[in-house]
């Protein structure tokens, strides 16, 4: 199981320290090919700072960052995502005058070109949004905007997804229409996933790691993580 081949991404002892707080300590982590993994840990445990680091909107400032086997620690952020690591974040970061399709396009970063029109339409298609591709973004419901984070996510058709809260603020029923997507994008992506719900969790991630003030707690299967005492000593409250 652990061999090279396997691997997608890991960090060598990664961290990342802002004025003395020690956001991200010392992390050894990997993520295998074709795994949905949860990333979870409570409030300020360092969960988008250690995510940040891999996509590369924050440098670390010590360890490596290595993806497909390349030490891509100091890549920014376009490199990375050509490389193949696509992200959304906790913030809403669409574009509220721009179309849905425009918000899409734009995520491809390619001139107008049919290839372009059907990738858009494709991933439309498939969160679900593609009969209000010319709808401007900001008149969407926030469910629907955070589909359209997913679609942009998607779009670069990344080797890993990185998901920070996508379900913050949904409904149980979108919430539900989000597991599905979810373990249908994983047949042909990576998903790291930042999560509070463990609902969520527990129903779609093959495996769980906890992070708790900076530093990797466990890591295992869902039933492992479940019963190990730390961990709910530090975040289950159990
Ligand atoms: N840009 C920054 N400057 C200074 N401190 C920061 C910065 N970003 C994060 N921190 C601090 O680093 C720690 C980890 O924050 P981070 O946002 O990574 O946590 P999180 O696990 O994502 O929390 P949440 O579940 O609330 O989203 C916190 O103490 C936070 O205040
Ligand atoms: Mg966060």
């Amino acid at each position: 199981m652990d061999t090279v081949d396997n691997i997608l991404l890991y960090t060598e002892n990664v961290s990342k320290n802002f004025q003395g707080i020690k956001a991200v300590n010392n992390v050894n982590f990997k993520i295998y090919k074709n795994e949905i993994r949860a990333l979870i840990g409570p409030n300020g445990a360092g969960k988008t700072t250690f995510v940040s680091l891999l996509c590369g909107r924050i440098n670390a400032t010590a360890g490596r960052v290595v993806f497909c086997g390349e030490d891509i620690s100091n890549l920014p952020v376009f490199e990375r995502i050509s490389n193949g690591i696509g992200y959304t974040f906790q913030i809403t970061s669409i574009f509220f005058n721009l179309t849905v399709y425009e918000n899409v396009a734009l995520a491809i970063k390619k001139d107008s070109t049919n290839r372009e029109e059907n990738s858009v339409s494709e991933v439309l298609n498939k969160v679900g949004l593609l009969d209000r591709i010319e709808q401007r973004s900001g008149d969407l419901s926030y469910g629907h905007q955070r589909l359209l984070e997913l679609a942009m996510g998607m779009a670069q058709k990344p080797k890993l997804l990185i998901l920070d809260e996508p379900t913050q603020g949904l409904s149980d029923s979108e919430i539900e229409n989000f597991k599905k997507l979810i373990k249908d994008i994983s047949s042909s992506t990576t998903i790291l996933l930042i999560e509070h719900n463990m609902d969520v969790v527990m129903s779609i991630a093959d495996n769980i790691s906890v992070l708790h003030f900076g530093e990797i707690i466990a890591d295992g299967d869902k039933e492992t993580i479940q019963n190990d005492p730390i961990v709910q000593k530090a975040y289950l409250g159990d």
